[in-house]
């Protein structure tokens, strides 16, 4: 059964097409997988991207969805149009502005929710209203519900040290990508080409979050092959007995136990067992779920990352 991801948010302009056309073109060459792109956007940004840059051999469709009609109908059309594709691709991602007349609903039909914002105020309050509004998808008790992705985008290096991604800010359970570093290169290659081939600082943190993406993507995969266990295992509790965290922990250990908590460092974790592959180290450090996102990204932005 396909993969699927949305990209999403209540907000024009914060980078979902940027990201959905990149991220397709980074999982169909990094992956070698069959990947669909369906580009709900009536402007056709991320299809018009795949289409005329370099083929990186997705499928692109350009579909629109009745998200006037309100009631089932929109949902009932995505449903039918994702089936399809998905039937035959390994990969779906779609590119969505969401609405209010679309039932919340459709978000079950994910496996992935990828919710892009930058990182000033006025993008982080309509991102934390967008999903607060939703909580009750991502925070259901159910074994379906999507994992969400808070994508940053656009960030300025001097961003990164800033404290906004917070369980106060962001009252639902989620887990925090990799930064997309803004620059003109992301602009300049519509239409031409992909961030992953940038040679700069957003081509750089493009990678990054393919990376994650990809991992997060195993995870989810891992998950759903497993038999469920109950979501009792504190985060804390097992943290309090130990300060020294495995920076290559073994599948199994990043996944047991999710709690909103653990949820939260996931693509964290990541990043840390890419360093300690290429130091064979284990550090002595505090783990990412007490060090907290904001310290986690103050420590990337000072270039510490291979001491986390
Ligand atoms: N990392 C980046 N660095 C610089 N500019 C960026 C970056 N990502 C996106 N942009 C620019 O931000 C603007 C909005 O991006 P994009 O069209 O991807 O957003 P969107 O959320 O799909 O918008 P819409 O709601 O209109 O569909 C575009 O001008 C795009 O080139
Ligand atoms: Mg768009």
């Amino acid at each position: 059964m396909a993969f699927k991801i949305l990209v999403t948010s209540q907000k024009g302009g914060v980078g979902k097409s940027t990201l959905s056309a990149n991220l397709v073109a980074y999982l169909s060459r990094t992956l070698g997988l069959g990947v669909t792109l369906i580009d709900w956007d009536p402007h056709g940004s991320s299809s018009t991207w795949l289409n005329q840059a370099p083929h990186v051999g997705a499928v692109v469709q350009h579909l629109s969805l009745p998200v006037d009609q309100g009631g089932n109908r929109p949902i009932f059309e995505a449903r039918l149009q994702m089936r399809r594709a998905a039937s035959e691709c390994d990969i779906l991602v779609c590119d969505l502005t969401w609405s209010d007349s679309l039932a919340g609903e459709l978000m079950f039909e994910f496996d992935m929710v990828l919710v892009p914002t930058s990182v000033s105020e006025i993008e982080l309050a309509a991102t934390s209203g967008f999903l607060s509004r939703n909580r009750w998808v991502f925070d259901s008790a159910t074994a379906r519900r999507p994992m969400l992705v808070v994508c940053p985008t656009r960030v300025l290096n001097e961003q990164l040290n800033s404290d906004v991604f917070t369980k106060q800010r962001f009252p639902v359970s989620f887990m925090l990508a990799p930064p997309i570093l803004e620059a003109q290169s992301a602009r300049d290659l519509f239409e031409r080409g992909y961030l992953m081939d940038a040679r700069d600082v957003c081509g750089d943190s493009f990678r990054e979050f393919g990376q994650a993406i990809c991992a997060a993507r195993e995870i989810r995969m891992a998950q759903a092959t497993q038999p469920r266990q109950p979501i009792t295992t504190k985060l804390s509790e097992r943290d309090a007995s130990s300060h020294r965290v495995p920076l290559t922990p073994a599948k199994s250990s990043v996944l047991e136990g999710m709690t909103s908590a653990s949820q939260f460092s996931v693509l964290g974790r990541y990043r840390q067992r890419k360093v300690v592959e290429e130091q064979e180290a284990v550090v002595n450090s505090r783990s990412l779920a007490q060090m907290g996102i904001p310290e986690f990204l103050k420590r990337l932005a000072r270039g510490n990352a291979a001491k986390l």
